[in-house]
C-alpha cells in the first residue's frame, strides 16, 4: 500500500512536545501514521501509542504500521471528537495528545473521493464513507442562502454570493454530480478581475475547502475535541494541533490561551480574589510555520502551523 503523504512539521512536533520512553500518547489523525512512526519510536517497547481515524483506508495503514511498530499500539476508527471520548470513559490518561488536522495527500489523491478540484470525480468528499451527508448533497440540497454563508465563512471566498447564485442557476436545469460540474459554475460565477486576483491559486481552492469542512464537520469535531484531549493529559502532559487554516487555528489558539490564563480579577483590584490558576505552559507562544526548505520540498506544507501547550501540576504556574 503506498503512503504518499508526507508529515509536515515532524521534527518540530516531536522537538516541542518531547516524546519520552515508556510514555502514552494519542495520535487522533493517524493518515498514514508518518507522525506515529516517528512518536512511536520515542515511545519505545515500554510505552503506547493510540491511534485514530474515520478513514477506513488509515485503518489499513495503520495494520502495517502496528506489525512493526516499537511500542504497544491500538487503533480507533471513529471521529477523534469521540475517541477521546472514549478513552476517558476507559480512564486512560495520556502524556501526550496530537492532531494533525485536515486531509491526507491519499485522501486527495484517490479521485473517485471528489476532493479535489483538480481531477473530474463524483461530488463526495467523506473522510468516513459510511457517513450519510456527502458533498453533492449540500451543493444540491442546501439553498442560496446557506450555501453563500457556507461559502464565505470555511472559505473565506469574497465571491460567496455570486457563486452560490450560479451554482443554484445551474441545479436548477440539472443536478451538479460532480466536481469538473462544480468547478465550472464556480469560474462561471467569478468576474475576470476576481479570477486574476487569484494570483496561482486555482478559483475553486476556497470553495472546495468549505464544502469539504462541512461535510467533515470538521470544526465541531475541533471544538469537540480540545476540552476532551485537555481533560485526557497527566500533569506535565503535552497537546499540539498542527492547522492547516486560520478558522483551526484560531480555535487552538484560543483554547490553548485561555488554559494558560492565570487569575482573571479586574486590574484594580489590590489582591487577586478569583484564586485562577494557570491550567498549561504554551509551549509556543507564537505559531510554528514551516521552514522554507520543508514547504519546497512539499507544498502542501505552505499553510501549516503548529501550537502545543504542556500540562501544569496544580500551584506549578506560581
Ligand atoms: C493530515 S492527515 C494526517 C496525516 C498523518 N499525521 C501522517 O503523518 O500520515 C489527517 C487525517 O485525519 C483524519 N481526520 C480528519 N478529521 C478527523 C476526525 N474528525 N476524526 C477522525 N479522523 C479525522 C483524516 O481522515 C486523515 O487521515
Amino acid at each position: 500500500m503506498t503512503r504518499t503523504h508526507i508529515p509536515v512539521l515532524a521534527g518540530e512536533l516531536i522537538d516541542l512536545t518531547a516524546p519520552a520512553a515508556g510514555e502514552t500518547a494519542v495520535d487522533g489523525t493517524f493518515g498514514a501514521g508518518g507522525h506515529a512512526r516517528l512518536v512511536a519510536e520515542r515511545l519505545g517497547p515500554a510505552g503506547t501509542l493510540v491511534c485514530i481515524d474515520r478513514d477506513p483506508a488509515a485503518e489499513e495503514h495503520f495494520a502495517e504500521f502496528a506489525r512493526e511498530a516499537p511500542c504497544e499500539t491500538r487503533f480507533l476508527r471513529m471521529d477523534y471528537a469521540d475517541g477521546l471520548a472514549v478513552l476517558g470513559e476507559e480512564g486512560l490518561e495520556a502524556d501526550l495528545v496530537y492532531l494533525d488536522l485536515g486531509i491526507s495527500s491519499m485522501q486527495v489523491d484517490a479521485r473517485e473521493r471528489g476532493f479535489s478540484y483538480s481531477y473530474d470525480a463524483p461530488l463526495d468528499m467523506r473522510m468516513d464513507p459510511g457517513q450519510e451527508l456527502d458533498a453533492r448533497a449540500i451543493v444540491n440540497d442546501w439553498d442560496e442562502r446557506r450555501l453563500a454563508q457556507l461559502f464565505r465563512r470555511y472559505g473565506e471566498e469574497p465571491n460567496a454570493r455570486r457563486i452560490a447564485r450560479e451554482v443554484v442557476r445551474r441545479r436548477g436545469r440539472a443536478p451538479i454530480d460532480t466536481t469538473a460540474e462544480l468547478v465550472a459554475a464556480i469560474e462561471a460565477a467569478l468576474p475576470a478581475a476576481a479570477r486574476r486576483r487569484f494570483g496561482g491559486a486555482h478559483p475553486g481552492k476556497r470553495v472546495f475547502q468549505a464544502i469539504r469542512i462541512a461535510v467533515n464537520s470538521e470544526l465541531d469535531s475541533l471544538d469537540r475535541a480540545l476540552p476532551l484531549a485537555w481533560a485526557l493529559l497527566r500533569e506535565d502532559g503535552r497537546f499540539a494541533a498542527i492547522s492547516f487554516h486560520s478558522l483551526e487555528d484560531r480555535r487552538v489558539k484560543r483554547f490553548l490561551a485561555e488554559r494558560a490564563r492565570g487569575c482573571v480579577c479586574p486590574p484594580d483590584f489590590p489582591v487577586c480574589v478569583c484564586g485562577r490558576e494557570p491550567e498549561a505552559e504554551v509551549l509556543s507562544p507564537r505559531a510554528v510555520a514551516p521552514t522554507a526548505g520543508e514547504v519546497e520540498h512539499n507544498p502542501r506544507a505552505k499553510s501549516a502551523r503548529l501550537r502545543a501547550a504542556r500540562k501544569l501540576a496544580p500551584g506549578a504556574a506560581a
